[in-house]
């Protein structure tokens, strides 16, 4: 079994907070500190795990992270018998002899859950409705009752209390092809969930600045060609796109600006095979755009940056 890492998050020099997502800060602090559990639930590219983690900095606590995922068990919550040792004794006196102790010897490993909720830290539990609700439901009580019931099998107590320190932040997708399985109900009902959605103008542009060291001028290009292109196909084109852009602008060393071919190729790469299609039908929608986006792409580059001259 994996150690359990514990991570204590450092404010991160890239992190934007504009006022909205101070606003967003100031109503997490609040739940958590009046003992309820915060769910970031947006599309891919909101900032669910920035914001996640920048809260386990806000409260400088010990951080265990989970990923959620149909290979998550319920032993990597709660431990379980790992391993075994074997004792090799050597006897010194007679050095020919050498008795080795066959007998194999179970460990029992406590798992994150049962860590954190022991010492009080903070779970960041990163698109939780991946795992299994079978998976899932040992939370319930850990929400709800403040208690972790433990399996027979581990030695010492059935159950723990909840630290008072305790914090648990979950992130998931609502999209349907992201998420294996349906958020349980009870779970969502002993948390308090906060729908993210692309920011707005000014923190995309803010995010792109720090992101990627553009000038506030080129940043909001780049952000209006992807703002156009997310209302145009009407799919979930995320910030990432105006950060892909404008780390490659800054590799390729090349302006912002509709004559160039290459800023024109480069936001057709990046933008063309991205949207919120269904992955049953992805291939044909791939075919399509192949076809249908860079033309888009282009006009959308055209309309949104002025020419030089
Ligand atoms: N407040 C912010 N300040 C700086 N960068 C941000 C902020 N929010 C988001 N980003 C950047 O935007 C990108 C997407 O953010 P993030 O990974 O948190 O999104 P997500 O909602 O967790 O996406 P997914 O659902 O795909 O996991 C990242 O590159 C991240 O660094
Ligand atoms: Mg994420």
């Amino acid at each position: 079994m994996d150690e359990i890492t514990l991570v204590n998050f450092k404010q991160k020099e890239t992190f934007v907070e504009s006022d909205k997502i101070k606003e967003i800060i100031t109503r997490s602090v609040a739940y958590l500190n009046a003992g309820f559990p915060v769910h970031y639930r947006g599309p891919a590219g909101t900032g669910k795990t920035t914001l996640a983690m920048h809260l386990a900095h806000i409260f400088s606590q010990p951080t265990v992270i989970i990923f959620g995922s149909d290979e998550v068990r319920s032993t990597d919550f709660v431990g379980g018998q790992f391993g075994y040792r074997k004792r090799v004794v050597i006897d010194n006196y007679i050095h020919s002899v050498i008795k080795t102790d066959e007998t194999a010897e179970q460990k029992w490993v406590d798992g994150r859950l049962v860590t954190a909720c022991k010492d009080g830290y903070i779970v960041i539990y990163d698109e939780f409705s991946r795992s299994t609700p079978e998976t899932n439901n040992i939370l319930l009580s850990v929400l709800e009752e403040k208690v972790l019931e433990l399996p027979i099998n581990r030695d010492g107590e059935t159950y723990i209390k909840v630290h008072p320190d305790f914090k648990a932040i979950f992130t998931s997708n609502p999209e349907k092809y992201a998420g294996v399985y349906n958020t349980q109900e009870a779970l969502l009902d002993r948390m308090i969930t906060i729908n993210l959605e692309h920011w707005d103008r000014d923190t995309e542009v803010k995010i792109t600045v720090s992101q990627t060291g553009l000038g506030l001028e080129d940043a909001r290009k780049v952000v209006d060609i992807v703002r156009n292109y997310r209302k145009k196909v009407n799919g979930n084109i995320s910030i990432r796109a105006a950060i892909m852009i404008g780390k490659v602008v800054n590799v390729l060393n090349i302006p912002i600006l509709p004559e160039n071919e290459m800023f024109i190729r480069v936001c057709e790469d990046i933008l063309g095979g991205r949207g919120g299609a269904d992955s049953a039908d992805m291939s044909a929608v791939i075919q399509s755009r192949q076809q249908a986006a860079p033309a888009s792409v282009e006009q959308i580059v055209r309309n949104v940056v002025p020419r030089m001259s």
